[in-house]
């Protein structure tokens, strides 16, 4: 799996600031393009993959994982992200257990993407739609595991009531 784009300098900032315009940037950066997103990279790998098995189980791949993450952005838009625009803290317990265990699901899927993708690396003589589709899949991968480690580092952490 690759490598985390954010860097320490933007887990400080948010790490400093309230977590309810965290929220507002989980929203805004991640859940917002990701709603946009899926549906429009599914269509393109439709389309583009190549032919034979292997474009078959890249495209089934990232079919369980984008109706994971659609899942997963609406369970914690309606679960958790109205508990801290309340200045709430959550209780740990089986909520918060699922939507980390869902983070695990969607880290093992992205694995999963990558490897059979070889890295999202464009083979020679790709067409420029699957060269487009592999980006995509690179900037999906990048963008959400950002967008985990910033749920999981930051927002949890500051949100979560001490037992
Ligand atoms: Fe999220
Ligand atoms: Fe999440």
């Amino acid at each position: 799996m690759r490598a985390p784009v954010i860097d320490a300098q933007e887990l400080a900032h948010w790490r400093a600031a309230p977590p309810v315009e965290l929220v507002d940037h989980l929203m805004e950066a991640y859940h917002a393009p990701l709603r946009e997103g899926l549906p429009r990279l599914a269509a393109m790998i439709a389309r583009a993959r190549p032919p034979g098995p292997e474009g078959d189980a890249i495209l089934k791949c990232f079919e369980t994982l984008s109706n994971e993450l659609d899942h997963h952005i609406h369970h914690e838009e309606v679960a958790l992200f109205p508990v801290v625009r309340a200045g709430q803290k959550v209780v740990e317990g089986r909520g918060l257990w699922g939507l980390r265990a869902e983070h695990a699901g969607t880290a093992a899927g992205l694995h999963d993407l990558a490897r059979l993708t070889h890295g999202y690396a464009v083979p020679d003589g790709a067409t420029p739609a699957w060269r487009a589709c592999l980006e995509g899949l690179r900037n999906l991968d990048e963008a959400t595991q950002d967008h985990m480690k910033l749920e999981d580092e930051v927002l949890l952490p500051a949100v979560v009531a001490a037992p």
